[in-house]
């Protein structure tokens, strides 16, 4: 095993996660979170970011209910029921 710090000042993950056999409970991915990863991938390059806030797709983060999922670390902030229009607000709270 190799340990070293991570070179990311932030890293903001984002559920995807699609469970197609379970109508009840689908996921955050059957909420438009690819098209929402795009556009904060879109948001970090136009904010100068890349390279210093890492953008990835998780899987179930325990919330699913309250879905959309977002989580940015290290500020240890969970964002839940997001949509389009909270993700200038979710970037804001990142302070480089
Ligand atoms: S499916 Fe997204 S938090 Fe569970």
């Amino acid at each position: 095993m190799k340990k070293s710090i991570t070179p990311y000042v932030c890293h903001i993950f984002i559920c995807t996660n699609i469970r197609e056999n379970n109508p009840e409970k689908p996921g955050c991915g059957t909420r438009g979170t690819e098209s929402m990863k795009t556009q904060i991938k879109e948001m970090v390059e136009t904010r100068g970011w890349k390279g210093r806030v890492r953008v990835s797709t998780t899987g179930c983060m325990g919330l699913c209910s309250q879905g959309p999922n977002i989580l940015i670390h290290p500020q240890g902030i969970h964002y839940s029921e997001v949509t389009g229009e909270d993700l200038p607000v979710i970037l804001d709270a990142i302070k480089l």
